[in-house]
């Protein structure tokens, strides 16, 4: 067991001294005598609502969409959807669907698997032409023949709303204004939300992938977080995410994260979406959890994060999967497609926080 389980009393439940992070209910310095209303009220954590979040966001984006509407601007999406991938069939379609709610116009261009990236590259030169269109996805992954990152650098910057092309990725480094990669945004805007503080915070981030891993440090590191990027050759990582007051897992492996890694109190925003099938792994990582796992036998499949569920008896605040970090992604996007067509169709237009 770690050190920092070790601050837990075993009688009660209840930690026996505060936990440094300052993100946990009161009651975890107030032993009860009651162990399971200690249990109930001290062991679980705070959960950052990605759906209550969404709405609030879509609210606000709404009344803005209505705003450039009335002046002849709607707002429009272009989704490249390549190949028939279920996964990313799905984020797609609830992609558009947002577009939809929000009254953003949206083009779903869908070519077959075997397109070349001379042929990619012909449908994204003609939608950075395309007036109507504000931002411009290109779902990934894309099937092996074609050349990601020469698709990704054909997009227009001022339309690139999954804020991956390299001169994106550059002001993000220098920390200067653009459109940042959706999923970081999203669990920057769940920290920021919820207030959660970052200031001389020690985040450790799992995993260093373009889209997530990287642009998160950096957001994390432009709040004053100290930031440690930790991968697959990361030596001692229990260690290492022990040490840590913000813990994002964005590695793509079920459960990986243990509980006893997370120090008590901690905020644990967990990226990972994982479609787990085998009913031993399912067993083992929902053994606490005898509903879900009811509904794992019924379904045949669950979704789990990176994080293994039983973090929730020890984490301060933790982001639920699903519900959590998924479609803070989506709300981003459709953020960023709202802010792209103000700043391209009224470059004029005065607006605070640009
Ligand atoms: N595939 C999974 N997540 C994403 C995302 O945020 N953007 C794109 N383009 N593809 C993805």
């Amino acid at each position: 067991m770690s050190k920092e389980l070790g601050r837990v009393d075993p009688i009660s439940g209840c930690y026996k001294s505060k936990p440094k992070s300052t993100v946990r209910n009161d009651c975890a310095t107030a032993c009860c005598s009651q162990v399971s209303l200690c249990y109930s009220l001290c062991m679980s954590a705070r959960l950052l609502d990605g759906l209550k979040i969404r709405d609030q966001i879509f609210e606000e984006l709404k009344v803005e969409v209505r705003e450039l509407v009335a002046k002849s601007v709607r707002p429009g999406l272009a989704a490249v959807l390549v190949g028939e991938n279920p996964a990313s069939q799905l984020y797609v379609k609830s992609k558009i669907t947002a577009c939809e709610q929000l009254g953003l116009a949206s083009w779903l261009h869908t070519p077959s698997a075997d397109v070349s990236t001379e042929q990619l590259l012909k449908l994204v030169r003609n939608l950075n032409v395309d007036y109507e269109v504000d931002g411009i996805l290109v779902q990934l992954p894309l099937p092996a023949q074609v050349d990601a990152k020469r698709i990704l650098e054909a997009v227009d910057p001022v339309k690139d709303v999954d804020g991956l092309h390299p001169v994106n990725l550059g002001k993000l480094v220098s920390n200067r204004p653009g459109p940042v990669a959706c999923t970081p945004a999203g669990c920057m805007e769940l920290l920021r939300r919820y207030q959660i503080p970052l200031e001389g915070a020690n985040a450790v981030v799992l995993g260093r992938s373009d889209m997530v891993g990287k642009p998160m440090a950096l957001l994390l590191m432009h709040a004053n977080a100290t930031v440690t990027i930790c991968h697959s050759k990361t030596r001692d990582l229990p260690e290492v995410v022990r040490r840590a007051d913000i813990v994002v897992a964005a590695m793509g492996k079920a459960g990986y994260v243990q509980p006893d890694w997370i120090r008590p109190g901690a905020a644990v925003i967990d990226v990972g979406t994982n479609k787990v099938t085998d009913p031993a792994e399912a067993a083992r990582l929902l053994r606490n959890f005898p509903e879900r796992l009811e509904k794992f036998r019924t379904k045949g499949s669950v979704l789990l994060g990176d994080v293994h569920p039983d973090a929730l008896q020890i984490a301060g605040a933790l982001t639920p999967v699903p519900g959590g970090v998924g479609p803070m992604t989506i709300t981003m996007l459709m953020s960023n497609t709202v802010k792209a067509a103000r700043l391209r169709r009224l470059p004029n237009a005065a607006v605070a926080g640009n």
